[in-house]
């Protein structure tokens, strides 16, 4: 047999994936088994946009559009730009791909060569290396802690750059940390971008989740609009985590070739789904939020009780939990798997996020099984 891709094989498949896939097994099988583990809102898709949806079909909006997007969308898209986090583009500087995993996808494909180097802080989504590695470029992991805030620091971030660096990647309101980067922080990572001629990519598919602090996007700050790319989309704003919808967003001659990569690949996002994602952009979903940020001070508030070490999340929904203590020279997986059938609470191990012996829970679901899988694990655990 001939070789096969080196850089795919160097990929391992998703951990997230695996454990999430046994819980619900046991889940169909009959056992009682409270889930921590969904990077998904538990709430419905909002009734306006699946209407929308409907009405599109029913006026047999059913043929390819634009690889880029519609225009409406886009233009909606630019509108929420400017509105929300305050910065400025055309429509033709917006991609609308396939969820924002492909806006990532063809943004890294537009700015990467072979063994170019992309600076990634750890704690850090599974998807990035992979993605980095795909495209034959080299993921470069600078580490941050929760005693301060996952915040990155200015001589680690340094510390990493080569000749081969050629982008910072990051994500803010961050998955699986739950930290949310500071106006300090970003000016810090836009200095450094500028010093040393880095792209930026940011992922902001959270940035609707934020409890005591603003979310900021770095590319509203003075000089950081021409290396940046924003990358977001609908799947946690709206609760549309099927319909495949999101976007980057980038000066034109980046994106030019992320609508190039797209035509290619994938064409055009399914042309119901933008007409569904182009509503949502008017449909208001704080009562979402509202409860995101209830379930997070219940969560925080039982794990603090229960003399848990946690970093108490300021975004997104997850909350990082320190097992160290609890190994006892097991690995974190064999201890998430005894959990699981043991104590019918299921945690993602963090260690393929790069924080070994951390769980990562997963407060989109109901205070009741949040109340419920807490007092499994500290039953279990202590
Ligand atoms: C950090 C982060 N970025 C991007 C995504 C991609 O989301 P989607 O492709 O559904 O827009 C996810 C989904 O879990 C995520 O957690």
């Amino acid at each position: 047999m001939r070789k096969l891709s080196k850089s795919v094989e160097s990929v391992e498949s998703s951990l997230t994936l695996r454990i999430d896939s046994k819980a619900k097994a046991l889940k169909k099988a009959g056992r009682d088994m409270v889930l921590f583990t969904a990077g998904e809102p538990d709430f419905n898709t909002p009734e306006a946009v699946k209407k929308a949806a409907v009405e599109a079909i029913n006026a047999n909006f059913t043929k390819y559009t634009k690889s880029s997007g519609i225009v409406e969308l886009r233009e909606g898209i630019c509108e929420k730009l400017k509105k929300d986090n305050g910065i400025s583009y055309s429509p033709d500087e917006i991609v609308v791909s396939n969820g924002g995993k492909q806006a990532l996808y063809n943004t890294l494909g537009a700015i990467l060569n072979p063994n170019d180097e992309v600076i990634l802080f750890t704690p850090a989504w599974v998807s990035y290396s992979p993605q980095i590695r795909f495209w034959k470029a080299k993921p470069v992991e600078v580490e941050t802690f929760p005693e301060n805030g996952y915040l990155p620091e200015k001589s680690a971030l340094e510390g990493a750059i080569t000749d081969s660096t050629k982008a910072i990647l990051f994500n803010s309101p961050n998955n699986p940390t739950g930290t949310v980067y500071d106006m300090k922080t970003l000016e810090m990572i836009a200095e450094v971008a500028k010093k040393y001629d880095l792209y930026v990519v940011t992922d902001e598919v959270y940035e609707k989740m934020v409890y005591d602090v603003p979310h900021i996007s770095i590319a509203s700050i003075e000089g950081m609009h021409e290396r940046t790319i924003t990358v977001n989309g609908f799947s946690k704003s709206h609760a549309m985590t099927g319909w495949r919808v999101g976007y980057s967003a980038a000066p034109l001659e980046i994106s030019k070739q992320i609508s190039k990569i797209q035509s290619h690949t994938t064409s055009n996002v399914n042309s119901i789904a933008q007409m569904a994602a182009l509503k949502a952009l008017t449909v208001d979903t704080t009562y979402m939020m509202d409860e995101y940020r209830k379930r997070r001070d219940l969560i925080s508030d039982l794990l603090s009780k229960a003399h848990f070490k946690f970093f108490k999340p300021k975004g997104a929904f997850y909350v990082m939990v320190d097992l160290n203590e609890f190994l006892e020279g097991r690995k974190t997986e064999d201890l998430c798997v005894e959990l699981m059938e043991k104590a019918g609470v299921a945690v993602i191990p963090a260690d393929g996020f790069g924080a070994k012996g951390f769980i990562r829970v997963s407060f989109a679901t109901s205070q009741e099984k949040i109340k419920l899988g807490i007092e499994r694990l500290t039953g279990y655990l202590k």
